[in-house]
């Protein structure tokens, strides 16, 4: 398939790839909320059908304990080798909603100064609908033009943003059919739109809700306060002692798996291009803060974390209540990186959270889901192929880079199915995933489709 032929099936179909998208992203597909099960069914049955559109052989809504797999497939030749695209249909809550310029299911097109070209506004239109529907329509190309130079396998979850609970079985029963030789999945970013990259690295995860209780009751903060410990104020003390002046985790053997990169590695990360000022202009920060001694790449890319991602309790409603409340609670993340283990850490936690809390409370910790983190070697031919694909699309090698955020179920697809993936992300950190304003770029979603059949090309030559 070449360049040039590639070029012209989009300059031909563009509008009705973009409005095929917009239609996907109509539908408010969020696992996270039970009332939206069958937006659930509706978008998979969508997906399954733009498979079949495409020119898949078969494609199904394969039934899982929660929310269904949409698997398809185009054998070609049993001796091809097989790419194995992995995406997911579901999004996250779209909540605030007075915080979005416009409706989040109800897309529309506009320009920003990252986007001159325009960026569809809308939940999913980057983390994931865009980014897996690029694969479709590239699928699409390749078969219209009859191009397709391997066989292909899709593999699109619902279950993505609540922690994949139920793929991990559907991998196990369905090992047979998955056999595939490379997993592709755009889920990621690159740098900028003229500085493309490939993430070799993702950070796992485990995830705490914690429960802290002082009294039996809610007390009047006059007649007992001073004398009574306040479990808002325990949990806050204990979640602030988990960090230390230089902003190091504290807990016992948090740090004892990680492992260091060397000077020379380390210098290789730092030199993607990272621009200290757009990036603090960007989220209006006066400064980034972060580990001493390292920088926001490295802060992001190759050291682990720990955050705060909720914290609730006592009163807070309208007007001032005055109450020792009896309980207080948090959702609190930490990030991993090689060759941390999500279990291990989580036990870290349990143990150090109760140690550190003091006789006057209580304290229930229970562990969410988790997920391992990833590198992914550069050495391979299916990473060559991916980067000699953006070389072609791009005018420029791109980079290999860390990405801070988690895919849990890639570790898992090494684990059981012994797949290596390719991280093919075209998004950008700032398209706003996961916040108010998400959006994606008409650029980055054409540029995608541009580059995945050279991808298919590439690793079919090299295979
Ligand atoms: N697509 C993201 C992960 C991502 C985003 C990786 C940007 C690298 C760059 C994915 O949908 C996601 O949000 N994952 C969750 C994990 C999950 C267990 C909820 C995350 O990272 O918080
Ligand atoms: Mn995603
Ligand atoms: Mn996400």
């Amino acid at each position: 398939m070449e360049h040039q032929q590639i070029k012209e099936y989009i300059e031909a179909n563009k509008q009705r790839f973009l409005d095929e998208l917009i239609a996907l992203l109509r539908i408010p597909s969020i696992s996270a909320k039970p009332e939206h099960a069958p937006d659930m069914q509706r978008m998979a049955e969508a997906v399954k059908e733009k498979l079949i559109a495409a020119g898949a052989d078969k494609a199904e809504v394969c039934p899982t304990k929660g929310y269904p797999v949409v698997y398809a497939e185009k054998i070609i030749d049993a001796k091809l080798p097989t790419v194995l695209v992995y995406g997911h249909y579901d999004v996250q809550p779209a909540d605030p909603l007075n915080l979005w310029d416009s409706p989040p299911f109800e897309p529309v097109i506009k320009k920003t100064a990252l986007h001159p070209d325009g960026a569809i506004f809308a939940r999913g239109s980057c983390d994931d609908k865009g980014q897996a529907y690029m694969h479709i329509k590239a699928f699409e190309l390749m078969m219209k033009t009859n191009t397709l130079p391997c066989n292909v396998k899709f593999m699109i979850e619902g279950e993505e943003e609540v922690g994949s609970a139920n793929l991990g079985a559907w991998v196990v029963e369905n090992k047979q059919r998955l056999k595939a030789d490379i997993i592709l999945i755009s889920d990621t970013s690159i740098i900028a739109n003229n500085t493309p990259s490939i993430d070799v690295g993702l950070r796992g995860l485990a995830y705490m809700e914690v429960e802290v209780t002082g009294p039996n009751r809610d007390l009047h903060s006059g007649v007992y306060g001073g004398a009574v410990a306040n479990p808002i104020n325990v949990l806050c003390k204990m979640i602030a002692s988990m960090h230390d002046e230089n902003n190091h985790i504290t807990i016992p053997g948090f740090y004892d798996e990680v492992l260091a990169l060397n000077q020379a590695e380390r210098a290789d990360l730092n030199k993607a291009p990272f621009d200290m000022e757009a990036y603090k202009k960007d989220l209006n920060i006066g400064d980034v803060q972060g580990e001493t001694s390292y920088t926001t790449l490295e802060r992001t890319g190759i050291r682990p974390t720990l955050d705060v991602n909720g914290i609730w309790g006592g009163y807070t409603g309208d007007g001032a209540k005055t109450v020792l409340p009896s309980k207080a609670f948090a959702k609190i993340s930490m990030r991993l990186v090689p060759n941390q283990n999500s279990h291990k850490i989580s036990d870290l936690f349990t143990a150090h959270f109760k140690n550190i809390a003091p006789k006057s409370v209580q304290v229930k910790v229970t562990p969410h889901h988790g997920g391992e983190p990833v590198v992914v070697a550069t050495t391979s031919t299916a990473y060559q192929a991916a980067a000699q694909a953006m070389q072609t699309t791009y005018g420029k090698n791109p980079i290999p880079t860390r990405g801070g955020g988690s895919i849990p179920i890639v570790a898992l697809f090494k684990k059981e199915l012994g797949l290596d993936s390719i991280l093919f992300g075209f998004g950008l950190d700032s398209d706003a995933l996961h916040s108010p304003n998400e959006h994606y770029g008409v650029f980055n979603y054409l540029k995608g489709i541009e580059t995945i059949p050279l991808f298919y090309k590439n690793y079919a030559a090299k295979h």
